[in-house]
C-alpha cells in the first residue's frame, strides 16, 4: 500500500470534492454526465437490459464513458471499481461475475459509500462490498483483483500516479485496468484550470493524454495500451454541466449569460477567455502551465472522453 500522504492542497481538493459529490447523492444529477441519467448512459454504451437491472440509484449520471464495455468481465472474476459513486458499475459487474465472483468498491465519500450499499441491498448482491477509501491507497490486498474499472473519478485525482500505481499493486498478473475518463489534448486556459467549479465538474483536473499514459506506464503498465478518444462534449450531450463549468470559470458566473443552449455546447461560438478568475473559489494547487486565453471552441476541442485498456504482464 502506498505510503503517501496527501500534501495540504491535495487534501483541501479531495475536502471540495467529496463534499460536492455527497451532494450529487441527494440532489442526483450530474457532474460528467447528462442531467438524464437514464439516455446519457445508454450514450455511453450501457445496455437497456444492464441499466433496468441497477440502475434506479444507482445510476447517477456521473460517469463519461462506459469501462464495462472494454473491461470483458468473466464470471468467477475479482472487479475493482475506483471510485465506485452509487455503484452502478459495480452492480453491473456484479451481473457479470455472478454468484463466484467478487466486486470491491471504492469510493471517499461516506454518502456514496451509503447509496452503493442501499443499491446493493435492493438488488440482493451479496458478493459486492463498498469500502471507503482513497483512489490513492487502496484498501486492497496486493495481487488480489482480476480487473479494474473507474468511470470519470481519477480526473478528480490530485495524484494520478499514486492511483495508477496502487492499482498495478492489487492486480494480479495478466489482471487489466479499464478506465473511462476525461483527459485533455492541450492546457486548459488558466482561470478554467484554477477553477473549483470546473475540478470538481471533472474539467481542471484532467491530465493531458500523454502524460496520463505516460503515468500508466512509469506504474507499470503495458507499453501499448488500447486508447479511444471521443469529443467529451459530444459524448455527455448537450446540457452538459462540465461547459457550464467552463463557461462559468471563464467570466460567466458573476454576469451569466445565455449558455450554452444557443450556442450549443458541441459547436459553440468562439469565445475569447480572460486570464481573469471569476467568483468561483480557485483550487488550492499548483496548475499546469496554462494558456492564458483560449476561446470556448478550442477548450471543447481539447477535451475529450476517453477508453482505455492497459494490462499487467
Ligand atoms: C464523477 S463521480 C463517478 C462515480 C461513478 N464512477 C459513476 O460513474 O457513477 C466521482 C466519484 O469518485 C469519488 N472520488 C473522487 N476522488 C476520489 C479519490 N481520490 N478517492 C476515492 N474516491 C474518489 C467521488 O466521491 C465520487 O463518488
Amino acid at each position: 500500500m502506498t505510503e503517501k500522504l496527501a500534501g495540504d492542497n491535495d487534501a483541501a481538493i479531495r475536502d471540495a470534492v467529496r463534499e460536492a459529490y455527497a451532494g450529487r447523492v441527494v440532489e442526483g444529477g450530474s457532474c460528467c454526465g447528462s442531467a438524464d441519467p437514464v439516455s446519457a448512459a445508454e450514450q455511453m454504451g450501457y445496455s437497456k437490459e444492464d441499466i433496468d437491472a441497477v440502475g434506479e440509484g444507482a445510476n447517477l449520471g456521473l460517469g463519461c464513458g462506459a469501462p464495462l464495455a472494454m473491461a470483458a468481465v468473466n464470471e468467477g472474476e475479482t472487479v475493482l471499481d475506483l471510485g465506485s459513486g452509487a455503484g452502478f458499475d459495480a452492480l453491473i459487474s456484479w451481473r457479470a461475475v455472478g454468484p463466484t465472483g467478487r466486486v470491491i468498491g471504492v469510493d471517499m465519500t461516506p454518502e456514496m459509500i451509503a447509496k452503493a450499499r442501499e443499491n446493493a441491498e435492493r438488488v440482493g448482491a451479496g458478493n459486492v462490498e463498498f469500502r471507503e477509501g482513497l483512489i490513492e491507497a487502496l484498501p486492497v490486498e496486493d495481487e488480489s483483483v482480476d480487473v479494474i474499472i473507474s468511470n470519470c473519478v481519477i480526473n478528480l485525482s490530485p495524484d494520478k500516479s499514486a492511483v495508477f500505481k496502487e492499482a498495478y499493486r492489487v492486480l494480479r498478473p495478466g489482471g487489466r485496468l479499464a478506465v473511462s475518463d476525461i483527459v485533455l489534448t492541450k492546457p486548459l486556459p488558466a482561470a478554467v484550470a484554477k477553477n473549483l467549479a470546473a475540478y470538481v465538474g471533472c474539467i481542471a483536473g484532467a491530465a493531458l493524454k500523454d502524460d496520463y499514459l505516460a503515468m500508466m506506464r512509469d506504474a507499470g503498465f503495458d507499453e501499448e495500451p488500447r486508447v479511444e478518444l471521443k469529443s467529451a462534449f459530444k459524448v455527455l450531450g448537450g446540457d452538459d454541466p462540465m461547459v457550464g463549468a467552463a463557461v462559468d470559470a471563464i467570466g460567466g458566473c458573476c454576469s451569466p449569460e445565455p449558455e450554452p443552449a444557443s450556442t450549443g455546447c458541441c459547436s459553440p461560438e468562439p469565445r475569447q477567455l480572460e486570464s481573469s478568475g471569476c467568483c468561483g473559489s480557485d483550487v488550492p494547487a499548483e496548475a499546469p502551465a496554462a494558456e492564458e486565453t483560449m476561446d470556448l471552441s478550442e477548450i471543447v476541442n481539447s477535451v475529450f472522453s476517453a477508453q482505455i485498456v492497459v494490462t499487467k504482464r
